[in-house]
């Protein structure tokens, strides 16, 4: 079953009164219960291509193209009709958790607002209880108290754990993370990775890196964008054994092999 289908997307914004493309024809399709990676360096398009589906750009950009999401084309979609899509049927963390989080409310309430706002007939114990089952669910120690906290108070990895939660308040089929895990140590961006891996099983899901070694240990399939398009499209155990365009074979080229790595690791200096 194919859950999202984007068809020959274009996209532009309007930059010092200049038009700049960021997506030229892009084409995709996300099964049901596919971890889909897109990879490629800054400014490929990444970010343009998910916010399009969610349509968080700026009024004035211009987008051709169509948008297939559970069958149903949401392409012409209004605002108000959006609202009903966003978290509720696709949930997105981003990469800066503390632009993202509200700094004047707890994380609690803040879980709690995207559970309510989708299930409006809930009460607000019920949103405060399925907040402290999600803050569970992500691994938060002491949850309980942690209801309470507010974003400042917890550590960067606490905090995009929070993100997540926020993400998956609403139950929505699709989760998107857009560089979720970028900005955190390696250690923390395992723990994280490790928890995304044990979340998407029941999901579809899109995990948009620039990092393709870390996109080659956790999707089933991986697109390669390049300037606004996708240059390569393939299983990630393909793209990797049989890289077919000659950017793919660039950004395998700098993923430094494991020997090199270890080699590094016993340098006598
Ligand atoms: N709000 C914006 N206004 C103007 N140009 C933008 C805006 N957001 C992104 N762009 C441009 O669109 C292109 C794609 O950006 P983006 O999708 O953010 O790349 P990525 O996420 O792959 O780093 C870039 O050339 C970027 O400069
Ligand atoms: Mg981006």
């Amino acid at each position: 079953m194919t859950i999202l289908e984007v068809k020959d997307l274009h996209l532009s914004f309007q930059s010092h009164g200049k038009k700049v493309a960021a997506l030229c024809g892009v084409n995709l399709t996300l099964k049901t219960h596919e971890t889909l990676g897109i990879v490629g360096e800054s400014g490929s398009g990444k970010s343009a291509l998910v916010k399009a589906l969610l349509k968080l750009h700026p009024s004035d950009v211009t987008c051709q193209g169509e948008i297939w999401y559970k069958g149903v084309n949401i392409t012409g979609f209004t605002d108000k009709e959006m609202q009903k899509i966003r978290g509720k049927e696709i949930g997105m963390i981003f990469q800066d958790p503390m632009s993202s989080l509200n700094p004047t409310l707890t994380v609690g309430f803040q879980i709690a607002e995207g559970f309510l706002r989708h299930n409006p007939k809930a009460t607000k114990k019920e949103g405060q209880e399925k907040a402290l089952k999600l803050l569970n669910a992500v691994g938060i120690a002491d949850p309980v108290m942690r209801l309470g906290s507010y974003p400042h108070t917890l550590s960067g990895g606490m905090r995009q754990r929070v993100m997540i939660a926020i993400a998956l308040a609403a139950s929505p089929s699709l989760l998107i993370a857009d560089e979720a895990t970028t900005a955190l140590d390696v250690t923390v961006q395992a723990q994280i990775l490790d928890l995304m891996q044990k979340l998407q099983k029941d999901k579809s899901t899109i995990f948009i890196t620039h990092d393709l070694s870390v996109a080659a240990g956790f999707c089933d399939r991986i697109i390669v964008m390049y300037a606004g398009q996708i240059v390569e499209d393939a299983p990630a155990r393909q793209l990797f054994s049989n890289p077919q365009h000659s950017y793919t074979k660039r950004l395998l080229q700098s993923i430094p092999p494991l020997d090199e790595k270890e080699e590094a690791a016993t340098c006598p200096l």
